[in-house]
């Protein structure tokens, strides 16, 4: 469902201005109200769902800022300021009054879009804390890559952070690849605590209170991580016992508990694949991930019901000796819940980075496939920050290619 915005400008350049650059942009956003008073605003108070206003400073005259202040006062509402120009002392008193961004109408087509995206995550994010929780028990969701390198760390970090943005429930993310976890990293994160630091002051009792202090913050989307050791030879003080304790408690608390894992077969690996509701096994087009995979398959099959296994294709536009999905789908008989295309701009720079593709370039295909997926997950509680297609679209380029190769 798309965020609500409601309008309040005063005078026509300005609401042409706010039309212009709001169809510029692809954020997931629909205009469901306008008021020309600030009685007729306040009639569109209370609101039920997290709400961006959008609010002229010459709205109301002199008592705009109060206004705000009195806008602010209400959880789920979020004001943007348009200022006739830049003036950074009235934009100071917007902010004190509760706004979370102000812009000069200048600005209105180049910084509308980042202060949109903000004002979105906030909005679920205090929507998350208004709602009554709707979950008994949390979903625990493994990543396995059955071949190293393939991408698993990448996608269900990008995952994660898709859902703590975009959907109302709690999320966390486990790093279980003990030995190289990479989740940290690649959030932007210090691990000032890590599972090997809880290890360390583990002694056979957990509760939340105790196990929240070791998980980090990622500010941006509100997801909580619980990351790897630091060093390698950490990676030893993690037992078995205490991953099933982790996470019976973090089951209690959070709706979505991500597991990203490593290659190696370990028991602490083991122990969250028991206690999972899904795996998904993450693969690609390569002859030595699809052997690797099929390998994988016949001991989970032996472990797992068939139903708990999914497959996840990632760069599934990559071809290799002319492997499709279709067929990996049928050799490997085990459905592909979602395919990711390959895309080394965006990945690399987001790694580079610290900061998740789905944050930093929310339009691109990676970041679609990934918003696909989520909602495969959440269902419809997810509401993606930009409109997504139903299917990877293909570029003039690619179906180009596709043509010279004689596919189509
Ligand atoms: N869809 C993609 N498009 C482009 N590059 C990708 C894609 N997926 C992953 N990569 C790149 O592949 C590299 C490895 O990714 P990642 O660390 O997530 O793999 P992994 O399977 O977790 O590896 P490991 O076995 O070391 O844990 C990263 O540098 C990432 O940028
Ligand atoms: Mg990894």
């Amino acid at each position: 469902m798309p965020i609500p915005i409601i309008l309040a400008v005063s005078n026509e350049q300005e609401r042409l201005a706010v039309q212009q650059a709001l169809s510029e942009i692809r954020e997931n956003v629909e205009v469901t109200g306008a008021a020309e008073t600030p009685e007729e605003l306040f009639r569109f108070m209370p609101i039920s769902v997290p709400t961006i206003f959008i609010l002229s400073a010459q709205f109301a005259k002199n008592a705009t800022v109060s206004l705000v202040e009195r806008l602010t006062t209400h959880p789920l509402a979020q004001v943007i300021v348009l200022l006739p120009q830049e003036d950074f002392s009235l934009a100071r008193q917007f902010i004190r009054a509760g706004a979370i961004d102000t812009l000069p109408l200048s600005q209105l087509p180049f910084e509308l879009h980042a202060s949109l995206s903000n004002a979105i995550r906030r909005a679920h994010r205090v929507g998350r804390e208004q709602i009554p929780r709707s979950f008994q028990v949390g979903r625990v969701i493994v990543f396995y890559g059955p071949k190293g390198g393939v991408g698993t760390s990448l996608l269900v970090t990008n995952l994660a952070v898709a859902l703590a943005s975009y959907q109302p429930e709690p999320v966390v993310l486990v790093d279980l690849n003990l030995q190289f976890g990479s989740v940290a990293t690649l959030l932007g994160l210090r691990p000032e605590a890590t599972i090997a630091s809880l290890a360390q002051r583990f002694q056979g009792e957990l509760d939340f209170e105790f196990l929240q202090s070791f998980l980090l913050k990622h500010e941006e989307s509100g997801l909580r991580v619980l990351a790897a050791p630091s060093r390698p030879e950490l990676a030893e003080l993690v037992t078995t016992f205490l991953v099933e304790r982790v996470f019976q408690v973090l089951r209690n608390h959070f709706a979505f508990i991500l597991v990203d894992t490593s290659t190696i077969l370990q028991d602490t690996t083991l122990a969250a694949l028991d206690i999972s509701d899904q795996i998904l096994i993450v693969t690609a087009l390569d002859l030595l991930a699809i052997r690797n995979t099929q390998l994988v398959l016949e001991m989970f099959r032996k472990l797992y019901p068939s139903d708990r296994l999914k497959l996840v294709l990632n760069r599934s536009n990559v071809r290799f000796s002319g492997l499709t999905p279709e067929q990996v789908e049928e050799f490997l008989n085990i459905p592909i819940l979602a395919q990711i295309p390959s895309d080394g701009q965006v990945a690399v720079s987001s790694v580079n980075e610290g900061i998740p593709f789905v944050l930093r370039s929310p339009n691109s295909l990676l970041s679609q496939s990934i918003f696909r997926l989520a909602t495969i997950i959440a269902g419809e509680q997810f509401t993606p920050p930009v409109p997504v297609a139903e299917k990877v679209q293909e570029g003039a380029l690619q179906r180009f290619v596709k043509f010279l190769l004689g596919e189509e």
